[in-house]
């Protein structure tokens, strides 16, 4: 037979993840202890309380019909969560949405809102399934870099008229992925004023609410007066509860953003598993406390990596929030080559910025996903790989 692609799966080509997953693979075929530091996946368990939730759910007999939609106990739970958490009020009928992960979400919103040609801005560099989107919708990015010296904020002035006027959506994500950087409630008000001015849908991409430090709590876009009338923000159980492949999430605030996009999802799916969905209720009524526990335990990685990782002459800024590192990597590599050294030297593995976009170059993505020991092993090989003593490549 000779099979037909669409057009549109030409966007979709082997990204570089898949290349680094099988180089991976192929060290571990031949005997290699890697440590892998490229996942964003939680390698901790979620709380005991919603693991027992699950297995009780599941274990009913009423529970295997389609769900459909979120359940008003999951739209409750949402709304007094965002209440207490970020002082925000919505309404659970209308103003939260449940989606089977962040994901769902983030790659099937372009598609209702945007018509190909029409401009998605996002962040460069930013969180991979943006692109996917964008791709899926026919729609064009508008890269917005991100930079040291912005405070890694896009600056909105930099964007040209005409993009403006064919944009259709803004995503933002503060706490970012790869860039663990934060929002200020100023750079959201700009972010309203120019949605409000070129009509443009804003999406607030929260999945890392609930993992900062120090204190430094991250704003919820929702929580800036005017937000409501010019986006969502859409969250996530997977980082905050360690639920990645219990797959659960939502979208909330503007309700007339989310009538459209219940109405496409009504014909997509049927809805997140009624266990899954009784789990997040109570990881989102009872899971303030473990969310303390997590950040300390990320926390506590976090310094680990940094410091050991400067007394060995990589000096790399302490993120505030989030769970990766970006380091900026030596002069005269690029990050790719210099994320292969590290893993034919050290066999340790990380994430090339450049894959999530041009302004990444430069920068490698650290995920805190490996208890201290291993951490503390990852440094001391890559000490010993002797990797910035190396002459580079260029
Ligand atoms: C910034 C960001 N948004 C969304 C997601 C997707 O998360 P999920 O679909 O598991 O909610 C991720 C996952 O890594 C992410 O890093």
């Amino acid at each position: 037979m000779e099979m037909k692609i669409s057009e549109r799966m030409k966007a979709f080509g082997a990204s570089v993840f898949s290349e680094l997953v099988a180089y991976k693979k192929a060290k571990m075929a031949q005997g290699f202890d890697i440590i892998d530091l490229s996942i964003g996946s939680p390698d901790l368990p979620p709380p005991s309380f919603v693991r027992e939730t699950i297995a009780f759910y599941a274990s009913q007999p009423d529970t295997y019909g389609y769900s459909l939609t979120g359940t008003s106990e999951f739209y409750d739970a949402v709304a007094s969560y965002y209440q207490t958490e970020h002082k925000v009020q919505l309404n659970p009928n209308e103003e939260v949405v449940c989606l089977m992960g962040s994901q769902d979400g983030l790659v099937h919103l372009p598609m209702v809102f945007a018509d190909p040609g029409d401009f998605i801005l996002v962040p460069d560099p930013g969180y991979t399934a943006y692109a996917t989107g964008i791709a899926m919708a026919q729609a064009e990015p508008y890269f917005m870099p991100l930079r040291k010296e912005n405070g890694f904020l896009p600056d909105l002035r930099e964007i040209p008229e005409e993009v403006a006027k064919r944009a259709a959506m803004m995503i933002v994500n503060f706490p970012g992925n790869p860039v663990p950087a934060l929002a200020t409630e100023s750079f959201f008000q700009e972010v309203i004023e120019f949605a409000k001015r070129y009509n443009v849908i804003v999406v607030s991409d929260f999945a890392y609410s609930e993992l900062y430090y120090e204190g430094h709590k991250p704003i919820s876009f929702l929580s800036i007066p005017g937000a409501k009338d010019v986006g969502i923000e859409i969250n996530s159980l997977s980082k905050s509860y360690n639920m990645a492949g219990c797959r659960i999430g939502y979208a909330c605030g503007n309700a007339e953003i989310l009538k459209v996009f219940s109405q496409f999802k009504s014909n997509l799916d049927y809805g997140v598993f009624l266990p899954v969905q009784k789990a997040a209720v109570a990881a989102l009524t009872k899971g303030s406390s473990f969310c303390e526990e997590s950040r300390n335990i990320y926390q506590s990685r976090r310094d680990l990596l940094i410091e050991s990782l400067s007394s060995i002459g990589w000096e790399i800024e302490r993120p505030k929030a989030s769970m990766f590192v970006w380091a900026e990597i030596p002069d005269g590599w690029t990050s790719l080559e210099f994320v292969y050294a590290l893993m034919d030297r050290a066999h340790v593995v990380v994430t090339p910025g450049h894959a999530f976009g041009p302004n990444g170059e430069g920068f490698v993505r650290i995920a805190l996903v490996q208890d201290e020991e291993r951490l503390a092993e990852a440094v001391s090989r890559i000490k010993q790989s002797g990797i910035f003593h190396l002459p580079s490549f260029s």
